[in-house]
């Protein structure tokens, strides 16, 4: 598998903390420039650190919201005025909490989803104009919500079943100009934000992690890095033939019933 991305210009919106970094880092390793983007600063100068650390590319953060299309359009601009066209963006800014529907206000429900939706819609819409093309590689961050309906994620739920919708939607409208589009969908994947805030805290367990790692078919929990092996695999000339894909990294776990919020 040929993983060189020497002179790729990669863009992960979310990319400064948790499975974006990770793929980020991925992909800085493998040789390419990378511009990473989120709302924090503080994030993204110790993303960018990692990132020089680890890479002999171009790095550049960018701060900005995935839910504010302009703020996005300018962030992919001054990133291509740089580079040169986008040859691999993702797409994994996200937001989330455990809460059941009845308890849930109207905003609550819309902000995960102006996150996760919208924020896709607006990554991939604006960056279209950007991309390499033909050759770009588009890939979502989704979630095993979007096919399984989990409690306490009726936000998430409907959020990330939209995500996989314009994941399939744009391979078909934009196959034709080269352009690959396909979903990850991480599963329980350790040391990440997701683990903290929506696995089942039982007060006799002290890693909840753990726990829920022996319900996983494989009988672990994934790490950062098997993500990001995913995003590199379908990036590279290796998966050149794939689009429209969702593809799960979580050692089946998707295939059990997933239990989050507040206690098991
Ligand atoms: N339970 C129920 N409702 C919640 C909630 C919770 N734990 N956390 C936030 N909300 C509701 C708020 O009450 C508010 O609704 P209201 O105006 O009707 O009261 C609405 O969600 C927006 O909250 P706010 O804190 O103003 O949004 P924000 O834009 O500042 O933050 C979040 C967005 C809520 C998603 C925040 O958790 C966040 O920034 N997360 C980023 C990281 C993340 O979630 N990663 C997930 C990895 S799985």
């Amino acid at each position: 598998m040929n993983i060189d991305f020497s002179n790729a210009n990669v863009f992960v919106a979310g990319g400064t903390s948790g499975i974006n970094l990770g793929i980020a880092l991925a992909f800085a390793e493998a040789g390419a420039n990378v511009g990473v983007m989120s709302r924090k600063q503080a994030n993204i100068d110790t993303a960018l650190t990692r990132l020089r650390a680890c890479g002999r590319g171009w790095f550049a953060g960018y701060a900005a919201d995935v839910r504010y299309p302009e703020q996005v359009e300018k962030a992919l601009t001054d990133f291509a005025r740089a580079r040169g066209p986008i040859t691999v963006l993702v797409s994994g800014a996200a937001g989330n909490f455990p809460a059941l529907a009845r308890d849930l206000s109207p905003n609550g429900f819309k902000t995960v989803v102006d996150i996760d939706l919208m924020g896709t819609f607006n990554v991939m819409n604006r960056a279209y104009p950007l991309l390499k093309k033909p050759g770009a590689c588009l890939i979502n961050i989704s979630a095993p919500q979007a096919c399984q309906a989990v409690a306490y994620q009726i936000h998430a739920n409907a959020a990330k079943a939209g995500v996989d919708q314009v994941t399939r939607t744009l391979a078909k409208e934009w196959g034709s100009d080269g352009i690959r589009v396909n979903s990850i969908t991480p599963g329980l994947i350790a040391g990440t934000e997701g683990v903290d805030r929506l696995l089942p805290k039982n007060g006799a367990s002290e890693d909840s992690c753990a726990d829920i790692a022996r319900q996983v078919p494989l009988g672990r929990a994934g790490q950062i890095r098997d993500v990001a092996n995913a995003a590199l695999f379908l990036a590279s000339d290796a998966g050149s033939y794939i689009s429209g894909a969702v593809l799960p990294v979580d050692g089946a776990w998707g295939l059990t019933e997933i239990r989050l919020g507040p206690s098991s």
